[in-house]
């Protein structure tokens, strides 16, 4: 089996491309040197019948919640149009397409985890231009996996934003000796590599085409996430709550996106372990 990952340099992509390998799959990487997803020539003059792939996986996006607001047109012909372009090029060799969405899809006004059947409604420009991205890919092909995620980080920095947030508030932890994080956004940080072998067993398993909420179990605060970053470094650092939206940068964010994996659980696939888990093996692993 040989399948292309777009963006597979990227923290998610090169930890799906690690898992395929690992697992004897072949992976052919389309990096941005080969391919502009919101160019439709580009995608067409790369994933066409000489690829011989069997399915493509898209984690490329413009994905900078502040610079989406600030750059609508970016946003929309990368997220939206580019993955409409890739869509078109799979409908084309009849493969299925993987496509990586978000959390942010949902305004954040419910109680309880989202499942995939919930209403999205985004609050602000990327989380629009990632819902455009799955409607437009879902009236396009019926062979595809629309996958959310929320708040990853991993082995290798998101490239778009040039850290994550564990490293950075450790970064800071450690310099200042004292932190400042919000308590008012809820959501379930999740590590790349759960999420890759999590994706590994969908595409074994021939999971069935659909919506899928790929996210670790429970959810936090940015704040709660961070108390537990230093508990388990156990280095002394003081967490501190700032201001509700203080570091908000202007941008309206879904207060509440903890993301239910129904889907995968009715299916018996989910593997998804809780965020405490996955952030105790990144930190001992990596930090
Ligand atoms: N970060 C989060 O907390 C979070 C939460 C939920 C969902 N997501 C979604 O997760 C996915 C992966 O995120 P990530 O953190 O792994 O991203 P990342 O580290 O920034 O990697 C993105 C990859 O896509 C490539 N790329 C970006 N724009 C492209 C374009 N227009 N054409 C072709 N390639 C392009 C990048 O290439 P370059 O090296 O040239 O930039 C990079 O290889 C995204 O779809 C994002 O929306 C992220």
């Amino acid at each position: 089996m040989n399948i292309a990952i777009i963006g597979a340099d990227g923290q998610l992509g090169s930890d799906i491309t690690a898992a395929l390998r690992k697992s004897g799959i072949g992976v052919t990487e389309l990096l941005r040197d080969k391919v502009e997803i919101s160019d439709r020539y580009s995608v067409n003059s790369i994933i066409n019948k000489e690829l011989n792939i069997e399915l493509v996986i898209n984690t490329a996006a413009f994905h900078h919640v502040e610079k989406s607001e600030l750059d609508p047109v970016t946003s929309f012909n990368v997220n939206g149009a580019g993955a409409a372009n890739i869509a078109y090029a799979c409908r084309a060799l009849d493969i299925p397409l993987m496509h990586i969405s978000t959390d942010y899809v949902f305004d954040g006004r419910g109680k309880k985890p989202y499942t995939e059947s919930d209403l999205p409604n985004p609050v602000n420009v990327y989380g629009n231009s990632k819902l455009t991205g799955e409607y437009l890919i879902r009236s396009i092909t019926d062979k595809s996996y629309i996958l959310r995620l929320s708040g990853i980080y991993g082995r290798n920095i998101c490239i778009e934003k040039g850290y994550n947030f564990v490293d950075k508030i450790l970064k800071i932890g450690e310099e200042k000796g004292e932190v400042k994080v919000v308590d008012d956004e809820v959501l379930t940080p999740t590590f790349t590599e759960d999420i890759a072998e999590q994706i590994l067993l969908m595409i074994t398993k021939k999971a069935e085409y659909g919506i899928y909420h790929v996210s670790a179990e429970g959810g936090c605060s940015w704040y709660e996430f961070t108390k537990e970053i230093f508990n388990i470094k156990d280095n002394g650092v003081k967490v501190n709550k700032a201001l509700p939206g203080e570091f908000s940068g202007g941008v309206q964010r879904p207060a509440y996106s903890v993301l239910e994996n129904k889907h995968l659980k009715d299916l018996g696939l989910n593997i998804m372990p809780h965020w405490k888990d996955g952030l105790k093996r990144y930190i001992r692993s990596y930090r």
